[in-house]
């Protein structure tokens, strides 16, 4: 069992600091029309709700999906599943897909693959969360909310082992 994770890596206020940037370039992007945001479970529950809540653009709509890649384990197996689809059509529609993190790549770079594949009027990402130094698959990220070096990071919808999604800040997992 590993050490509390003690280290704050991105405080709470720096966070919605930078969720509601990111909210304003996107709102900014996006100027009409209905704009999905496809949040990837769990991870990014509570990035969605911050930037949805960010956004004061008339048509924001919010689905989910959960793509299963890591298991309780520390790295990328690089096995990655649907376990839950989006229940609406994203033909014709503005489509952003809002991820907690971004590190090897194979999550996103599959998803956006399927995604595609619906013909949706537009298709990019926003992640709070990049590690450029892990990726092993190309991934082309609109939004990034911060880079960050690869330690890793416990908070603000992730985990380890399902524990520590509550906390309102990033924090370096030691131990
Ligand atoms: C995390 C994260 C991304 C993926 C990124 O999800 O939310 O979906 O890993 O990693 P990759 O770039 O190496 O593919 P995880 O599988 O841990 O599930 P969770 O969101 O339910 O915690």
């Amino acid at each position: 069992m590993p050490a509390g994770p003690d280290r704050v890596l991105i405080t709470s206020e720096q966070i919605q600091t930078r969720v509601r940037e990111m909210a304003a370039q996107i709102e900014a992007d996006y100027p009409d029309g209905p704009l999905y945001l496809v949040s990837v479970l769990k991870g990014a529950f509570m990035f969605v709700a911050d930037l949805a809540r960010a956004l004061k653009r008339p048509s924001v709509r919010i689905e989910f999906m959960a793509i299963s890649s890591y298991g309780n384990a520390k790295t990328s197996s690089g096995q990655v599943k649907v376990t839950r689809d989006l229940d609406v059509n994203i033909e014709g529609y503005n489509v952003l897909i809002v991820e907690d993190i971004i590190d090897s790549g194979v999550t996103l770079s599959y998803l956006t693959r399927i995604l595609q594949q619906r013909r949706p009027k537009s298709l990019e990402i926003a992640t709070l969360l990049d590690k450029p130094e892990r990726r092993v698959q190309p991934v082309n990220v609109k939004y990034v909310g911060f880079k960050i070096p690869d330690e890793f990071v416990v908070g603000y919808g992730l985990d380890f082992a399902e524990d520590y999604r509550n906390l309102s800040e990033i924090r370096v997992l030691t131990g």
